[in-house]
């Protein structure tokens, strides 16, 4: 099983925080994602910001895109996007033309997955193109109390079976992931565990030492 990559969400409300944890934190991560919540106030700025900051870096446009899909797509991997965010209650119709585009340019499409979607969704996605996928426990279910179960953890394995990689997040701390030791994981993604860490570079560490100590070198 290939090593998990260690991506970084930027949530932040403003520009200025989050590229300054971009610089701190990009030599201990792999990915670097513009945040849902950085992207809607801050634009395409947030995008082409990270992208100067970061040149060799995966950067994605967690943008959960619902429609639009054609013109979404050239937005972000014009402005330096490696990846870009589907949710996955959009028609299949976006999915497409998102990865029409995705494809002219390099770059892949990640379908979100957030509360209702099925075993077929995601045959078809797959048929359609699509590579990747992200399982997410969002802010307001783990806020409510919901935690990762063997539900969750079957539901990964089917969808990898179908051959979807898998990004795995939603409150991911370093302590969470000897727990997916058995999933084929593309990549952790963490926001809040390093972004409001007193010591983010020693958090990154603590995630590359539980990676490498659970999938190897
Ligand atoms: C929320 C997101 C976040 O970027 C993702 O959940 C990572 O942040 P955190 O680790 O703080 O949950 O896309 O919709
Ligand atoms: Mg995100």
């Amino acid at each position: 099983m290939s090593r998990p990559l260690l991506q970084l969400a930027l949530d932040y409300t403003e520009l200025p925080p989050a590229l300054s944890d971009a610089l701190l934190l990009r030599d201990s991560v792999d990915i670097i994602e513009a945040g849902t919540l950085l992207c809607l106030t801050e634009g395409l700025e947030a995008v082409r910001q990270l992208r100067k900051l970061c040149p060799h870096k995966i950067i994605v446009a967690d943008w959960k895109v619902a429609d639009a899909g054609e013109t979404l797509a050239k937005q972000a991997f014009d402005a330096g996007a490696n990846w870009m965010t589907v949710i996955c209650a959009a028609p299949l119709a976006t999915v497409e033309k998102a990865h029409q585009v995705a494809m002219e340019r390099g770059g892949e499409i990640q379908i979100e997955l957030f509360g209702n979607w099925t075993f077929d969704d995601a045959r078809a996605w797959h048929k359609a193109g699509i590579r990747q996928a992200i399982y997410h426990r969002g802010r307001d279910a783990q806020a409510s109390g919901q935690t990762w179960g063997e539900a969750d953890l079957a539901r990964m394995k089917t969808l990898s079976d179908i051959g979807l990689e898998l990004s795995i997040t939603g409150g991911i701390t370093p302590q969470d992931l000897p727990l997916f030791r058995d999933i084929k994981v593309k990549a952790f993604i963490a926001g809040r565990a390093l972004s409001g860490a007193a010591n983010p570079q020693h958090v990154a560490q603590d995630f590359q030492t539980q990676i490498r100590d659970i999938w190897g070198a």
